[in-house]
């Protein structure tokens, strides 16, 4: 099975805003700088995102290996190698993992990181315990983020957590999505989900037979609206 030309379309493009329109945004947006009224309630969201994703791993995460798909300046990858766990980060954009490897290095506690400039779907990425993907695939049509998640299970063997944009009436009404940040560096769109066609895909799919779906969480504070997904082995 391979990534469609769909998701390789928008793989480049994530990209190029990535390492290129959004650096800059992205680095401040993910330390503790003054930001504006709008940023502040996007990392409040963020924050408790990350905090929601890694309350789905077991606490003790010694001896266990973690991919951190789309791990941008690495806080969750970071968070989680706190914890003991072999984490490996991978991101597309090469400036956002030489900035997480600055800021967190390569071992915290009985932890690893290992950043890596890359594809999550890459083969050579090897098996994993668990999967994290935070506000990494929601940016891809609804079949290409279940696609993914098919690809990356077959390396897995836990729970994948991810997230994805919720369709809902108020962000329909806000159009707010995809404006974290001003017109010149916005982001390509983002794909907001019904989330009971998205269980229907994941149902649907034969590679993910094996997979339930577990806990949701969805978390809106003022610009940021995310939900988090898990699934897990049976
Ligand atoms: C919205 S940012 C979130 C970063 C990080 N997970 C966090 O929450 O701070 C999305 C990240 O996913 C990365 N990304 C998107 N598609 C990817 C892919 N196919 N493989 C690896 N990284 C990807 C982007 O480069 C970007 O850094």
């Amino acid at each position: 099975m391979m990534p469609t030309p769909s998701y390789l379309d928008r793989r480049d493009q994530l990209e190029t805003y990535f390492d290129r329109t959004a650096v800059d945004a992205w680095a401040r947006l993910t330390t503790d700088a003054p930001v504006g009224r709008i940023r502040a309630t996007v990392r409040e969201g963020r924050n408790e995102m990350r905090t929601t994703m890694a309350g789905w791993l077991p606490e003790d995460l010694r001896g266990r290996r973690i991919l951190d798909a789309g791990c941008g300046t690495g806080a969750l990858a970071a968070e989680l190698a706190s914890r003991g766990a072999h984490v490996v980060a991978v991101d597309l954009s090469e400036k956002l993992v030489s900035l997480a490897r600055e800021r967190y290095g390569s071992r915290i506690g009985d932890g690893h990181l290992d950043f890596v400039v890359g594809d999550m779907l890459h083969a050579r990425l090897e098996t994993f315990d668990h999967v994290v993907a935070m506000d990494s695939l929601i940016h891809y049509d609804a079949s290409d983020i279940v696609k993914a998640l098919a690809l990356i299970s077959g390396r897995v063997k836990h729970s994948i957590v991810f997230t994805f944009i919720p369709r809902t009436p108020i962000l329909a009404a806000m159009h707010a999505v995809g404006r974290f940040f001003p017109k010149s560096d916005r982001s390509p769109s983002l794909r907001p989900l019904g989330e009971t066609h998205l269980r229907q895909l994941i149902a649907a799919d034969p590679a993910l037979a094996r997979w339930q779906l577990g806990r949701t969480r969805c978390i809106a504070r003022g610009f940021y609206t995310s939900q988090a997904l898990e699934l897990s082995a049976s």
